[in-house]
């Protein structure tokens, strides 16, 4: 410890020199300033407080707590909303035939995601052909939302849920249901029942070329279901229809 013999201190009268010397090197004391150390020991303080409060390392779990409570109610209301939503009846689905925009909507989503099974007409080719009135899936109208959310997908067809939101869903079901009786050329061959959906009149803008008359099945009209008929939303039968339709 002794005073530096070649001149003063660089940073003033407090260093000093301490005992050591490595090749030459040798080594001031220089103490830090005031501030910086206090301003260290109020750092650890607050360090310590903090640890003490953050959730999950101190004591103090209540945001935690709150976050969980938060995460349960949160889920509570999610469920309560998912079972009130209204689900579309056969006929909510038969009156947004005549909304031109869902239908337009449709079309669009028709053509580029279902129209490559399904021919752009609907007429079929890989998937069975949508304007005919005869189904495998579907025994009234919703069956159709139904069919396109939940997909056939052991024989090819996508389950949509996964692509389209439910407004899509509505919106490309609405579309298919207008191709109803539309008779296009070269369709594939009927498949599965004839079941009458409809007797909705063709959107008002023509933009399906729906020709209302053909709607109706005249063998099957008797049996199958009006779309006046009460909505069946509680029990639709389709998922025995699916196990036993698959051959027609
Ligand atoms: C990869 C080919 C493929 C695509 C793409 C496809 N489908 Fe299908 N779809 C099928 C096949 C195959 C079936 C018949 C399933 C069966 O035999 O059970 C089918 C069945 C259906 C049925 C039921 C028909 C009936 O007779 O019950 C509807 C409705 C339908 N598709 C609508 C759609 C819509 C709407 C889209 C576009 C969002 C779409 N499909 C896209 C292949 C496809």
């Amino acid at each position: 410890m002794t005073p530096d013999p070649k001149g003063p201190a660089p940073h003033g009268t407090d260093d000093l020199l301490l005992d050591h010397e490595y090749d030459g090197i040798k080594e001031y004391d220089n103490p830090m300033p005031k501030w910086w150390l206090y301003g260290f020991y109020a750092s650890m303080v607050f360090g310590l407080l903090y640890w003490l409060k953050v959730p999950g390392t101190g004591g103090n779990e209540s945001v935690i707590a709150e976050y969980r409570a938060d995460s349960t109610q949160a889920a509570a209301v999610f469920a309560q909303a998912e079972a009130n939503k209204p689900r579309m009846g056969d006929a909510d689905l038969v009156a947004m035939v005549g909304d031109a925009r869902a239908i337009a909507a449709g079309k669009e989503t028709f053509t580029k995601m279902c129209a490559s099974c399904h021919r752009a007409d609907g007429g079929g080719m890989i998937g069975p052909n949508l304007a005919d009135a005869y189904w495998l899936h579907v025994k009234s109208a919703s069956d159709i939302i139904t069919v396109i959310n939940e997909g056939v997908t052991a024989k090819g067809m996508p389950a949509w849920n996964a692509v389209l939101k439910p407004a899509q869903v509505n919106d490309v079901s609405a579309y298919v249901l207008s191709l109803q009786g539309t008779a296009v050329a070269n369709g594939k061959a009927p498949q599965g029942d004839a079941v009458t959906l409809t007797d909705v009149k063709a959107p008002v803008t023509g933009a399906a070329p729906a020709a209302p008359s053909a709607t109706i099945v005249p063998t099957a009209a008797s049996e199958a279901p009006t779309a006046a008929a009460p909505a069946n939303a509680g029990g639709r039968p389709t998922a025995s229809r699916e196990a036993t339709a698959s051959g027609g």
